[in-house]
């Protein structure tokens, strides 16, 4: 099955980019930029990498972020989850990055942005992998900071495809963030947002409703509620789904009782993430590994999965139907042997 999964052609679609940053990177930039990490060695922030919720991962997940000072760090971050990527068979990439974990720290917008477009237009040169640009909120801020940051992104729509909406979600509804979204809607940008990973399914419910997302990141707990499930597998809503980021965060106790085999057989259209493969223990392919066994290591629905991250994308009917027919064409190579 693990090389079944590994040559599985695929699509990310949600990926924090400041949470692909490998222990070993950040100590490199650390030492680049002369900033001591409260850790003694790779190892020991390694060990802290043990959270009970979401909240205390992105403790450390803003705490690591803080390394990154120039636009040549937010380059060779995003270029080493390229290269890792590279080999896993994926082709189309769409990542989020927090402008305002780098805004708040004088880090300028552009500094981040500039960064991480070069390394994607050397990737997409490199290894043929496409990609997309979704700047996220933090919804522990208030709107105002929120419509700040929009106001940024504006002369920057040809590098920023969408937005969304990240970090604390508990206390933070979707409704918090009404306005700008809409604003960022009429301003023609896609819109995303986190609901449902922690918070109930009435977030699920403002996020469609007042947000008028056209994907849910995670959305596991629309399972409570059956009117709103229906209501998804009705609008072929995509939900981001991730499975390593569930069980590391607590968001599912363990992974023989993950919710994604109950998703798939509702009909929801649900797809595979790593969202921050450097803290949760694996990227694309590690999280269709772990995946795998709940569904049987059924072929069929693991390539289901890979077509559903291609259909959700923000990308043209051609390139869905392209990604599409390279599973067809590979499962079919596959079986042949
Ligand atoms: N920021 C980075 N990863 C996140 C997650 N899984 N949920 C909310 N905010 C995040
Ligand atoms: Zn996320």
């Amino acid at each position: 099955m693990k090389s079944f999964i590994a040559g599985l052609p695929k699509a990310e679609l949600h990926l924090h980019i400041e949470g692909t940053f490998e222990p070993e990177l950040m100590f490199k930039l650390a030492e680049r930029n002369g900033i001591t990490l409260p850790y003694e060695s790779v190892e020991a922030l390694h060990k802290a990498y043990d959270f009970s919720n979401l909240q205390d991962f992105l403790d450390i997940y803003y705490q690591g972020m803080n390394v990154l000072r120039t636009e040549q760090d937010f380059h060779d971050l995003t270029w080493a989850y390229l290269q890792r990527v590279s080999e896993q068979a994926v082709s189309h990439v769409e990542i989020f990055f927090d402008p305002q974990g780098h805004v708040e720290r004088d880090i300028s917008f552009e500094t981040a942005l500039n960064g991480i477009y070069s390394a994607l237009q050397q990737g997409q040169k490199q290894f043929g992998i496409s990609f997309g640009i979704i700047m996220c909120f933090l919804r522990h801020l208030d709107e105002d900071d929120a419509f700040k940051t929009l106001e940024m992104a504006l002369p920057h729509k040809d590098k920023i495809i969408g937005v969304g909406l990240d970090s604390s979600e508990t206390g933070n509804p979707p409704s918090k963030f009404e306005r700008v979204f809409a604003k960022a809607h009429a301003e023609g940008f896609h819109v995303v947002a986190h609901a449902g990973e922690e918070g109930p399914p009435e977030y699920i419910i403002e996020a469609l409703d007042l947000l008028k997302v056209e994907r849910v990141d995670h959305g596991n707990t629309c399972l409570k509620d059956a009117e709103l499930v229906k209501r998804l597998v009705a609008e072929k809503m995509p939900l981001t789904v991730c499975p390593l980021s569930n069980t590391k965060l607590c968001v599912v106790d363990d992974m023989k009782n993950h919710p994604l085999p109950e998703m798939l057989k509702a009909g929801l259209q649900v797809m595979i993430n790593s969202d921050d493969p450097a803290y949760f223990g694996g990227y694309l392919n590690e999280n269709y590994e772990a995946i795998s066994g709940l569904l049987n290591d059924d072929k069929e629905l693991l390539a289901e999965l890979a077509k559903n991250s291609f259909q959700s994308a923000f990308i043209s009917d051609e390139g869905k139907a392209a990604g599409i027919q390279k599973i067809n064409d590979y499962v079919t190579q596959f079986n042949a042997g």
